[in-house]
């Protein structure tokens, strides 16, 4: 891949470069001068994440398996790194790791931009779009025409997702509301129908509706009005999951809304059970269930038509709305996570979202060079990882605890700054502290501690730690919970470090996987 020599090249930018990376110039640069500034924000881009080659994305839209790709469209504006001309950007990749670029897929025209949405395999042809015997795709996504209205439309294609026709026939559902957004559609086996999934974001529910030709579309049920409500409902999404040592399936439904932080965008989840025509949720609760403890999950849903035998498959945006124009990186900006698959397990008389990251990520991490440690008490100033410096990378380990208050690890770390990844014993939560991660005063809503409620087992604590350049994705807990972070590291700050406060702790087992 082209981006691990570009990133070998950039550990080794000098210090001085960084520190005038993003600074108005007054006098015209030179090609020397650009090529610097370009290499020195670059820095930030990750390397297994998913990014555009230039320009603004947000959320992930058509998440659709088809014929052994996996397709990821996004929200896109070709013109420039804030966002605007609204269209479906796309990718594929046959491991959900490796991503191709392709070109715009959907198109904005005239004031009609295109917003969120899914992307089904229309195998048996029920829309007529389909000019093979394999089916087609369809895309089912929102018409934004600012301050007038937004409806759902469908647009197909017949070569597998690089060219679209938007239906003559659009819109396909049009309530007349100026809110009416972000259609996610699937099949609905047991109904042999298709669901579809959509928010009324000012009236905090979502709608369900079932159609037999994705065309002819009737209101079913709805839901809303519970868990949190302090922002704007958005990109809903309905997922038949199954429950982890059990026969069981339940349904879950994921929000895209408010935040456990006050005045930031956040996703909550709500278990239950869906009949074909309505969500029944397991109880009724103000009390919302976060499905990310990070700020930067954001607008995630799920895969269709994935081959048997794959749990779903969750991609979100790496971003939070209340700064996301303001990231410092460039010619881009935002990322997607890493896919997650995600089953429920039960758990306190309660079912619990588990995420982890897809297998073909850690078969691919496999492939790296690998560093093992196992039984070593933490020291003040401990010196174990030193030697392990790395941006990019993925470490998997086990703490135990013996009388610590705190304890955890520091990564992008150098005399100045570092992200810290931790346990506090007092109140049980697990933490990731950016304060003092890097560049934080871009954005006066930046710098800030996460935390997540997490209880030790048997005084253990497990952590899927994924680092790359500019974001930090903690999995406790095997897939309990997850803390979703950007950091935007200053200088050179490659450095890891282990620590305990209060007391001691242990690292039970510790492997890294480190990306050259
Ligand atoms: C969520 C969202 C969607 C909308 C899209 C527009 O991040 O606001 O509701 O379709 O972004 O880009």
């Amino acid at each position: 891949m082209k981006q691990f020599s570009k990133l070998f090249f950039l550990l080794y930018v000098p210090l001085w470069l960084s520190c005038n990376a993003g600074k108005d110039k007054k006098e015209p640069e030179t090609e020397d001068q650009t090529a610097v500034r370009l290499t020195t924000l670059e820095k930030y881009r990750p390397v297994y994440h998913f990014t555009p080659q230039e320009n603004w994305i947000n959320d992930p839209n058509g998440l659709v398996q088809f014929k052994g790709k996996y397709h990821l469209f996004y929200q896109y504006n070709p013109f420039g790194i804030q966002w605007g001309h609204m269209r479906w950007g796309h990718a594929t990749s046959e491991d959900l790791i490796h991503w191709e670029h392709h070109p715009v897929a959907l198109f904005e025209e005239q004031t009609e931009m295109i917003f969120s949405g899914s992307a089904v395999a229309d195998l048996e042809n029920t829309s007529g779009f389909c000019t093979g015997n394999e089916g087609c795709l369809v895309a089912i996504y929102t018409s934004h025409f600012p301050d007038e209205v937004q409806y759902q439309s469908l647009a197909f294609s017949n070569d597998e997702g690089i060219t679209w026709t938007k239906f003559e026939g659009n819109p396909v559902l049009d309530i007349g509301m100026k809110d009416f957004r972000d259609p996610k559609v699937f099949w609905y086996d047991p109904g042999k129908k298709w669901v579809m999934v959509v928010s009324v974001p000012l009236e905090f529910k979502v709608q369900f509706y079932e159609s037999a030709n994705l065309k002819d579309w009737e209101l079913t049920g709805e839901f809303g009005n519970q868990g949190n409500v302090s922002k704007i409902w958005e990109c809903p999404d309905l997922i038949r999951l199954p429950v982890e040592n059990a026969v069981e399936e339940k349904w879950v439904l994921i929000i895209s809304s408010g935040s456990r932080y006050g005045d930031y965008t956040g996703m909550q989840y709500f278990t239950g059970n869906f009949d074909g025509e309505k969500f029944i949720p397991d109880e009724r609760s103000d009390e919302p269930e976060w499905l990310d403890y990070g700020k930067d999950f954001y607008a995630a849903v799920t895969y269709n038509n994935l081959p048997d035998g794959i749990n779903p498959v969750l991609v979100g945006w790496i971003n939070n709305w209340r700064y996301a124009n303001s990231i410092p990186t460039d010619p881009w900006r935002g990322m997607m996570s890493i896919p997650r698959e995600l089953s429920l397990k039960r758990q306190g008389g309660k079912y619990r979202l588990i995420q982890k990251p897809v297998v073909s990520f850690y078969e691919y991490m496999v492939t790296k060079e690998k560093f093992e440690f196992s039984d070593h008490v933490i020291k003040e100033n401990d010196l174990l990882l030193k030697d392990l410096s790395a941006g990019s990378f993925l470490l998997r380990v086990e703490f135990e605890n013996r009388d610590a208050d705190e304890f955890g690890i520091d990564v992008l770390k150098d005399e100045n700054y570092k992200t810290r990844i931790g346990f506090r014993v007092s109140d049980h939560s697990l933490f990731v502290d950016r304060e003092k991660s890097g560049a934080v005063d871009f954005h006066a809503a930046f710098a800030s501690i996460e935390t997540a409620p997490l209880s030790l087992q048997d005084q253990r604590l497990k952590l899927d730690i994924l680092v790359d350049q500019s974001v930090v994705e903690v999995f406790a807990s095997d897939g309990l919970r997850v803390i979703t972070d950007q950091v935007f590291p200053i200088s050179f700050q490659e450095g890891l470090q282990l620590y305990a406060i209060g007391g001691s702790a242990a690292v039970v087992s510790l492997e890294m996987y480190k990306l050259r």
